[in-house]
């Protein structure tokens, strides 16, 4: 019987997504959609250390609350396969859509995103670009804080 490494990394597409996994639950991470929100380094630092190799470590917190950290990861870069019989994530029919203050339009839902060269993006959560300097359009890249991008109007502006 081999042995299997608990904490795998591996590319599925060069430079395009790496995957996590143990028995419990498999985590897909996307770089070109991280914009570095840190929501995963703040909810379960023990898991999600970018100053470590490998940057996510699925042993170290249970598979429950690995799925409830990526939860919160308002761009989609991180997604997650459960294998030991807990839910997946819900992914309901009616999209959200919150326009942050300057920032990018964070969506949630069952979401089909067809971009400029008709490919299609199926992702539970997104981050869509709303300054037009994003790089990875029709993503946000993160740019929006380079340039200071700003969504306040001044009284009487409309
Ligand atoms: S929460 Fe998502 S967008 Fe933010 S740093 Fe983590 S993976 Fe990147
Ligand atoms: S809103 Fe983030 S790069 Fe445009």
């Amino acid at each position: 019987m081999s042995s299997t490494n608990p904490s795998i990394e591996k590319r599925k597409r060069p430079g395009v997504a790496r995957s996590y996994r143990n028995e419990q639950i498999e985590v897909d991470w996307e770089p070109e959609l991280c914009i570095h929100a840190a929501y995963c380094l703040r909810g379960l630092p023990q898991v999600f250390d970018r100053n470590r190799r490998p940057w996510v470590m699925v042993d170290a917190a249970s598979a429950g609350e690995i799925a409830a950290t990526i939860m919160q990861c308002p761009t989609g870069a991180l997604r997650f396969r459960r294998s030991d019989g807990g839910p997946q994530e819900p992914l309901p029919e009616q999209a959200t859509i919150e326009a942050r203050p300057n920032g990018p339009l964070y969506l949630r839902g069952n979401l089909h995103i067809v971009d400029q060269d008709g490919t299609v993006h199926e992702l539970p959560r997104a981050a869509l670009c709303r300054c037009g300097q994003s790089a990875n359009k029709p993503f946000c890249d993160g740019t929006h804080r380079a340039i200071h991008f700003n969504t306040s109007t001044a009284p009487g502006e409309g």
